[in-house]
């Protein structure tokens, strides 16, 4: 299966940003275990802080891949242009959160990836990303 984790805006700063909410471990450390824990899938991964970047491997991807794992960060609570996105390709995606964003602020509440989402995975730190994998290689 040939996967793609796409992450948002400071996901680059996983490790040193708010650890007590993200926990310690870089994602570059992360990827390095998941590729190990899951050798039949091909997971490319790419990160952009910016919402048109993110919108474009989206489509690139979104029309061959065999799934997506998203983690829109931010922008899932603002960007329609991102959920529009998220409609409009053929590649199922699975939105995921290291955080739970129901716990969180209200604003957090909202997601636009959402709706057109295959699931969603949120709060299990790192291993949402692990769970959402599994999703799609397991069934
Ligand atoms: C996040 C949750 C978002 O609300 C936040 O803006 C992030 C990370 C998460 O993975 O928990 O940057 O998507």
């Amino acid at each position: 299966k040939k996967l793609i984790i796409i992450n948002g805006p400071n996901l680059n700063l996983l490790g040193k940003r708010e650890p007590e909410v993200y926990g310690h471990q870089t994602f570059t450390e992360y990827l390095d275990l998941l590729r190990a824990k899951f050798p039949a899938a091909t997971l490319e991964y790419y990160q952009s802080n910016i919402e048109g970047e993110l919108i474009d491997k989206i489509q690139e991807v979104g029309f061959t891949y065999d799934g997506i794992i998203l983690n829109a960060a931010a922008y899932t609570h603002t960007s329609v242009g991102i959920g529009d996105a998220v409609k409009a390709i053929q590649t199922p995606v699975v939105e995921v959160h290291i955080s739970n964003t129901f716990s969180r602020e209200e604003f957090r509440h909202q997601s636009y990836i959402s709706p057109n989402a295959k699931g969603v995975i949120l709060g299990f730190g790192l291993q949402s990303y692990d769970l959402a994998i599994e999703s799609f290689i397991s069934f």
